[in-house]
């Protein structure tokens, strides 16, 4: 039984071949409306969601499957003093496959060890979010046509933002690829990225505070959120939150080929004028995100089209 905790528990031809189911079904997603036909999926969101929640979902249906779970931890009897590994056994006992979110990192390893049936980390506080890089990987692919010789400036949020960190995780695994890590001093990128993944492996990167000039080298801009919830108080968020502001006229150096790419929510980091910019990816990457989600749930409960 294989769960998902991190995107690094996919090799590179996993990944590869995920895209191709994603691909096939953008082709033809008639052709998969009843393999999962039978089938149940437990959405179990213990931390608010609208994309990974509401895409696992339609994903399942997608497939003839089923759904139940919460969308919240008020509606869960975690409530009551109940255990993370109490409840999701309970749950195992319902489903064939959970994706859960939890402000707490790790939480789903925990999960995993007591579900019974394959878990999926839709999101753990601030350390990683795979299905958003599948998402993320997906909408590159069918950008660039190839994952190779991509330069990536990853803005705002690098702390906390867990898609950044899966990003990098997986990015790091083709060739040619350097980084451009773009964020105020208190967000920096977590030491931990630096020496256990770039370093070791020889990729290049520079981290900067200027996104005016990281701009014009970029062939791809992965913008991101001040994540507000893990801050402890209010006063730097408020600091922070404004810092990079994506507008049209910061564009006019860009490449005419950049893909511009938010794992959404947005707060104000891009302005909605660069919404219609043909290099706005991030509406892509919702839509990605339910084929991916599609291809994984297949790939983990084993069933064929
Ligand atoms: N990208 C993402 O995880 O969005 P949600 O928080 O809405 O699920």
């Amino acid at each position: 039984m294989r769960n998902l905790m991190d995107i690094l528990d996919l090799s590179v031809e996993e990944i590869g071949e995920l895209i191709d189911t994603a691909e096939d079904i953008i082709a033809d997603g008639k052709k998969y409306s009843e393999v999962c036909r039978g089938k149940k999926l437990a959405t179990l969101f213990f931390e608010p969601s609208t994309r990974t929640r509401l895409s696992f979902e339609a994903a399942m249906y997608e497939l003839g499957g089923h759904v139940l779970g919460f969308s919240s931890a008020d509606s869960s009897s975690t409530t009551k003093g109940e255990s993370l590994a109490d409840t999701v056994r309970a749950v195992g006992c319902y489903a064939d496959i959970i994706a859960m979110r939890h402000p707490k990192e790790g939480a789903p390893v925990v999960a995993a060890r007591t579900a019974g049936v394959p878990v999926i980390n839709a999101g753990d506080g601030g350390h990683c979010h795979p299905t958003q890089t599948l998402a993320d990987l997906l909408t590159i692919h069918r950008e660039k046509g190839s994952f190779e010789n991509l330069t990536i400036g990853l803005c705002g949020d690098l702390m906390f933002g867990r898609t950044v960190h899966s990003l990098i995780h997986a990015m790091s695994r083709y060739q040619g690829v350097k980084f451009v890590l773009i964020s105020p001093e208190e967000l920096r990128v977590p030491d931990y990225i630096l020496t256990d993944v770039l370093e070791p492996l020889g990729i290049p990167y520079r981290e900067t505070r200027s996104l005016e000039e990281s701009i014009p080298e970029l062939d791809i801009l992965y913008m991101t959120r001040v994540q507000k919830e893990r801050f402890f108080n209010e006063e730097d968020y408020v600091r922070l939150k404004d810092t990079y502001i994506l507008a049209p006229e910061k564009l006019r150096s860009a490449k005419k080929d950049l893909c511009i790419m938010h794992p959404l929510p947005r707060v104000n980091e891009i302005s909605t004028a660069v919404d219609d910019d043909p290099r706005a990816c991030y509406f892509k990457q919702v839509l990605n995100g339910k084929y991916m989600r599609m291809a994984l749930i297949m790939k983990l409960l084993e069933v064929k089209v």
